[in-house]
């Protein structure tokens, strides 16, 4: 059983093994992502009634433009379906939702979807669901460095100024209030960060599973929860 006093506030989620669920039954990898994005329903709803605050997911990356154009729409299609058909109850049930990432560079429907969500959520006050879309760590690292930079250039700072709260400030995090995630589950058995918020991570807890995203069950991630809930936290001290 979770322990509710003591939930992680903020949770990220690498979602992955959409394409290898789709390949063991000989589906298009497209039709993995759909049943993706059916389990991140079920995911939210549950996160926002277990009395998570922030749920940050990894949907697209940076480095995802290497995949075939056909799947890289497919995808896109997807978010557009998503907001179609999600937008109200994500509304009904008080969900915040933020984009993270560059996402202004996706087809301009996407970007269209993503901004009428975005607003009309703007001022709810339930579950804060933060997507990120063409995100990569070390982009949101060096926008930050480069904002820092313009600062510094026009005398409105030093290099003393630079502290790692202003650092942070400037990352999509930072700009959206999404605290450093205390969990974070990557899905599918692969153990690494794929470039997701490294700096944010530097003290989570991970968690791996190896179930396939697609399979991913609210137990499942109250099974995670239970995991995170058993560590110790000691952020260098003793
Ligand atoms: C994760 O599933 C979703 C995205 C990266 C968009 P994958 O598509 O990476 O699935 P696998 O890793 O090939 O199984
Ligand atoms: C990470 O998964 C990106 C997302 C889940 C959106 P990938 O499948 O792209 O990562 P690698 O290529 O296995 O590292
Ligand atoms: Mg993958």
């Amino acid at each position: 059983m979770i322990d509710k006093d003591r939930m992680p506030a903020s949770v990220a989620i690498i979602m992955d093994g959409n394409g290898r669920w789709a390949a063991k039954r000989k589906l298009p990898r497209v039709m993995g992502h759909n049943a993706g994005m059916n389990a991140l329903v079920e995911i939210v709803r549950h996160s926002s009634n277990i009395g998570i605050r922030h749920l940050t997911v990894y949907a697209f990356s940076t480095e995802n433009w290497k995949r075939s154009s056909e799947e890289i729409n497919g995808i896109f299609s997807l978010l557009v379906k998503f907001v179609d058909s999600k937008l109200e109850e994500l509304d009904r049930e008080h969900v915040r939702v933020r984009i993270l990432g560059d996402y202004r560079k996706l087809p301009e429907k996407s970007v269209g979807r993503l901004e009428r969500m975005m607003e009309r959520t703007e001022n709810n006050t339930g579950l804060q669901f933060n997507i990120c879309l063409n995100y990569g760590a070390r982009d949101e690292i060096r926008r930050a460095a480069a904002e820092i930079a313009d600062l510094a250039s026009r005398g409105e700072i030093r290099g003393e100024d630079v502290t790692e709260e202003l650092l942070a400030a400037h990352l999509y995090t930072g700009k959206e209030a999404v605290p450093d995630p205390a969990l974070l589950i990557r899905t599918s058995g692969e153990m690494r960060l794929s470039n997701f918020l490294l700096w944010q991570a530097a003290y989570s807890e991970m968690v791996f599973t190896d179930v396939l995203w697609p399979d991913f069950t609210p137990r499942e991630l109250e099974r995670c929860i239970e995991e995170y809930q058993h560590r110790d936290r000691r952020f260098g001290g003793r």
